[in-house]
């Protein structure tokens, strides 16, 4: 199936072809028809996979089809996202999608001055993408009206609708107009939140082209056990091979971010930080210097795990794994994108062995194992394969005279793999 099988009007055609997109996803060719149907959608489906033109071809065309006149303050279109850097990422998206129709957007987030936001707002636009935050300020404001939306659009649903903003939601929801489009999207839906959802959603179809947390397939995905103190030692052995161009490393904590950003630089490794202490400024440069190869390592907090979209990621560091298993989903999904290939390691101690088992549970699959590095950590691997009182007995029984040398294996290991051979998959 071709885009031009779609029933997608010539502009939207014209800029799919600018773009140099000749195949819908899955996602893009379950879902476009059903959203211009005008039903409403929840829609899974792996990261990287084109879920952004899933629903903005569709919203684009409903709204170029129905051309109304705008009104003061009035977006027709309201899509929430989760960080700022992601808002701006699919107002890029939008303005590459239209660029051959008569459409107004707007992006609006914290961490900026409102004064051109509130300029952009002024005279009405089709499609506004919002931080949840910054929209609820300028709505108080009255510089933003939300009772002529159209479509609702939560991107990153899951997220959206858990602790962190589900009480910003709660408060934008009755600001909309009751019969209203809503489309939800992730590449994750715990079925707690698929139940929320459900009470917003309107008979929605659902989509799921994969199981939610169906990890992308192009991933190569590797855990390394190493004790705490040696992390550093290993992700700068590991940074010695220059395959490794375009690394991001992930981090559970905005000082630990910080930490290794100036460790790594000590060590002449161009690396760049982002993370929710710093100025907005500071932010999207590091983004930028990281998109286009000016800086190799970017050390991030989860507010880089979701939706990002960059160019060329080889690797995905996880340096501490994350201890919600979705949040792995997505923050190995920054690489191996839109067909592309790329690899993931976790560096696992002791401690973190629950979480490995979490996100070995939730994705449904084994990771491997890489033991052939300098910094093997016998006890976290074994920690991760036997309970504490079984690990401590292998841990013995090695360290007995004739005992194996080698730490206690399981059919999760993958003894001859070296690093940066290619996969054999898991
Ligand atoms: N049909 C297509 N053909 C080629 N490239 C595409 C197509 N659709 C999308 N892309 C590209 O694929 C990449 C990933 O798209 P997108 O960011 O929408 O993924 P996603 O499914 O939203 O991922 P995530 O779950 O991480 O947010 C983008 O660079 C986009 O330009
Ligand atoms: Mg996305």
């Amino acid at each position: 199936m071709k885009f031009t099988d779609l029933p997608l009007v010539a502009p939207l055609q014209m800029a799919l072809k600018d773009a140099g997109y000749e195949t819908p996803t899955p996602i893009q060719r379950e879902a476009i028809p059903v959203i211009l149907e005008g039903h409403d959608l929840l829609g899974v489906a792996q990261t990287g996979t084109g879920k952004t033109a899933a629903f903005c071809l569709p919203i684009l065309q409903i709204l170029a089809k129905n051309h109304i006149r705008r009104e003061p303050k009035c977006p027709r279109t309201l899509i929430l996202t989760p960080t700022r850097e992601l808002a701006i990422q699919i107002h890029q998206n939008l303005v590459t999608y239209s660029r051959h129709l008569k459409l107004k957007h707007a992006v609006i987030f914290g961490g900026v001055g409102q004064g051109n936001q509130v300029r952009d707002l002024a005279g009405g636009v089709d499609v506004l993408v919002a931080t949840p935050g910054r929209l609820m300020d300028l709505f108080q404001q009255k510089y933003l009206r939300l009772d002529k939306i159209e479509i609702f659009v939560l991107d990153e649903a899951d997220r959206m609708l858990d602790m962190g903003f589900i009480q910003d939601i709660k408060r934008i929801l009755p600001l909309l107009p009751k019969k209203r489009h809503n489309l939800f999207f992730s590449a994750t839906m715990p079925s707690e939140v698929q139940r929320l959802a459900s009470g917003i959603l309107t008979t929605p179809q659902k989509v799921e082209v994969t199981p939610p947390a169906t990890t992308a397939e192009k991933i190569d995905q590797t855990v390394m056990f190493v004790d705490k103190s040696k992390k550093l030692d290993l992700l700068l052995h590991l940074l010695k091979d220059r395959t490794l161009s375009r690394v991001l490393v992930f981090m559970q904590m905005k000082h630990g971010a910080n930490r290794i950003v100036e460790k790594l630089l000590k060590q002449g490794v161009n690396a760049a930080g982002i993370h929710g202490d710093k100025s907005q400024g500071a932010r999207q440069r590091a983004l930028e210097e990281f998109r286009s190869g000016k800086v190799r390592v970017l050390v991030a907090t989860d507010i880089a795990a979701r939706g990002l979209d960059i160019d060329g990621i080889s690797h995905v560091i996880n340096f501490e794994l994350p201890h919600l298993p979705d949040s792995y989903v997505h923050r190995i999904g920054r690489t191996a994108r839109a067909g592309a290939e790329g690899k993931s390691i976790a560096f696992c101690t002791a401690e973190e062995k629950s979480f490995l088992f979490a996100i070995e549970k939730n994705t449904r699959q084994k990771i491997a194992v890489i033991e052939d590095q300098p910094y093997h950590s016998v006890e976290s691997a074994v920690a991760a394969v036997t309970s504490v009182g079984k690990a401590k007995a292998a841990i013995e029984k090695r360290q007995r005279p004739g005992g194996s040398d080698g730490p206690a294996r399981s059919g999760r290991f993958k003894k001859n793999r070296r690093f940066g051979k290619p996969a054999a998959k898991g």
